[in-house]
C-alpha cells in the first residue's frame, strides 16, 4: 500500500495493488469473517470489565496500523470525557448548518437510498426516520442529545477508547482509518461492540481539552464507547459496489 501517491491531487489518498501473496493467518481470517457481522451499536452496554487480553490485542493491532489506542475505565476520566461529549453536542446542535448536514444523512432504509443513517441505527423504528430528520433540522435538540449521551456514557459504557496519532496529516488520518477498521473487527470477532463519540474531536477547542484529559501529547482522532451489548442492530445502508469502485 503506497500512501499519498499524488501530491498534486489530494483526494487521491492511496494506491492498493492486489498481488498473489502468503496465505492469511488465523487472526487475519477471523478479522475477515467479522466484516459481515460488524455494526455501529449505539445501545447501552453491560457495565462489566473489558477483558485485559482484548485491550492488549486492540493495542497491538492499532499500533501495527500506525496509530495508538488508550482505554479509559476510571470514573474521573470517563466523567471528564462525558462532559466534553455533552459540551460538543450542545455546540454542534446550536449550529444550524451542522443540523442541516446531519439531517441530510438521515434516510429511511425502506426508501432504498443506499447510504446515510436510518432510525434503526438509533434503536428506533424505520418509519420514524423522516420525523427524526425533521426534528434534527428544525429544532436545537442539543441539550436533550447531551443529556442522553452523558447518561449512556456513564451508565452504559464500561470503557472508552481513544485512537491517537503523534501528528495530524492526511497519512495519519489514513493510518487511523486502517487501525480503526482492524480494531472494530477485533472487537466484533470477540463478541464486543463499539460506537462513536466524535463530538469533542470535531470541535477544535474541545479536541485540545480531550488531549489534556487523556494525558496525550498527540492528536485525538477517534473516540469510541466499547462493551458487550444485548442488542443486535441490523445492517446499515450501503451504496452499490459499482458506485464506489471505479475500474
Ligand atoms: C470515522 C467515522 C466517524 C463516525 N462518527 C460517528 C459519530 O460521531 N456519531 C455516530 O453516531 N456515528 C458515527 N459514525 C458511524 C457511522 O454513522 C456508521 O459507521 C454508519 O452509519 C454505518 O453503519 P455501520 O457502522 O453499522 O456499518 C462514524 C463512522 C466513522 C467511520
Amino acid at each position: 500500500m503506497a500512501p499519498s501517491p499524488d501530491p498534486e491531487f489530494c483526494d487521491h489518498l492511496v494506491r492498493i495493488t492486489v498481488t498473489e501473496g502468503a496465505q492469511p493467518d488465523d487472526g487475519e481470517i477471523a478479522l475477515f469473517n467479522a466484516i459481515k457481522n460488524r455494526r455501529t451499536d449505539r445501545s447501552a452496554y453491560f457495565m462489566e470489565d473489558l477483558p485485559r487480553d482484548l485491550m492488549s490485542g486492540c493495542r497491538d493491532i492499532v499500533e501495527s496500523a500506525g496509530a495508538s489506542v488508550l482505554f479509559f475505565e476510571d470514573s474521573a476520566s470517563v466523567e471528564g470525557i462525558a462532559n466534553l461529549v455533552a459540551e460538543g453536542d450542545r455546540l454542534q446542535f446550536d449550529d444550524p448548518s451542522f443540523r442541516r448536514e446531519l439531517a441530510s444523512w438521515i434516510h429511511a432504509s425502506r426508501l432504498g437510498s443506499g447510504d446515510g443513517m436510518s432510525g434503526s441505527g438509533f434503536n428506533m423504528p424505520d418509519v420514524f426516520t423522516p420525523a427524526a430528520g425533521f426534528m434534527i433540522r428544525t429544532f436545537d435538540i442539543g441539550s436533550g442529545v447531551a443529556a442522553a449521551d452523558e447518561k449512556k456514557i456513564l451508565g452504559g459504557s464500561p470503557a472508552l477508547a481513544l485512537l491517537v496519532n503523534p501528528s495530524d496529516t492526511a497519512e495519519d488520518w489514513l493510518n487511523t482509518g486502517r487501525a480503526l477498521a482492524k480494531m472494530l473487527l477485533t472487537l466484533t470477532s470477540a463478541g464486543y461492540s463499539a460506537s462513536y463519540l466524535n463530538q469533542p474531536i470535531e470541535v477544535a477547542a474541545l479536541r485540545l481539552k480531550l488531549a489534556k484529559i487523556a494525558g496525550v501529547s498527540g492528536f485525538p482522532q477517534i473516540l469510541l464507547r466499547v462493551g458487550r451489548s444485548a442488542e443486535n442492530p441490523g445492517p446499515s445502508m450501503r451504496r452499490k459496489l459499482s458506485d464506489v469502485i471505479l475500474t
